[in-house]
């Protein structure tokens, strides 16, 4: 029953503080992920830690990106550059997408990769930590400068960005949904 008062009390937390994790925590998160369904076990997937003063190298480089895209000024620019520091920890999500198998098409690897994102989530809920799955223009596959910078290869797509860290409020309330908004019987 400790599993089903996780699923159903995680919420997503977007004002995080210092302490992020400890290692031997995040050994435990990451065994978690890779527990995630894996069609033909391809392992699909990689996971990038960004901590301390890393967060400001990834700043720099959405700054870069974002420089490549659109004209940027002082004030968006400092923006920005907060975003990777809303958190004490960063877990950039990525799918290393295996072009050789017809029997397990991209989408299932996206798929397997975005589970073992929610397991990541579950497992930081359960042991007291906070976590906020972000995209943007910096996960898209247009954002081949990012791609560069944390050095992924051509086959790699990221998902997207966990920001984790201690809850700094309350878990937000938010509506209670009806399954039978969701399920269907088909007989
Ligand atoms: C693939 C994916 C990408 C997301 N990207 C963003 C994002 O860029 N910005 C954002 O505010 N929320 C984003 N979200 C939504 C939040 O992570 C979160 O799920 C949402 O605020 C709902 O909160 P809950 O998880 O507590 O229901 C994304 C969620 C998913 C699954």
């Amino acid at each position: 029953m400790e599993t089903m008062k996780t699923l159903l009390s995680r919420r997503s937390i977007s004002k995080l503080t210092s302490p992020h994790p400890s290692k031997d925590e995040m050994e435990d998160v990451y065994q978690a992920a890779l527990r995630a369904p894996d069609h033909s076990w391809l392992r699909p997937w990689k996971f990038i830690e960004i901590t301390g003063d890393s967060r400001n190298k990834l700043a720099k480089a959405f700054i870069e990106s974002t420089k490549r895209l659109e004209d940027l000024d002082q004030e968006r620019e400092n923006k920005i550059a907060a975003l990777p520091l809303r958190s004490p920890m960063i877990i950039v999500v990525i799918a290393k997408i295996n072009h050789e198998k017809p029997n397990v098409p991209r989408l299932e690897q996206i798929q397997s990769t975005a589970a073992a994102a929610q397991n990541i989530l579950l497992a930081l809920h359960d042991k007291g930590y906070g976590c906020y799955w972000r995209t943007g223009k910096y996960s898209s596959e247009r954002n081949k400068y990012i791609s560069n910078e944390l050095a992924l290869e051509s086959n790699d797509e990221v998902l997207g960005y966990l920001y984790v860290g201690t809850p700094e409020v309350d878990a937000p309330k938010i509506p209670e949904l009806e399954n039978k908004d969701f399920v269907t019987y088909w007989n």
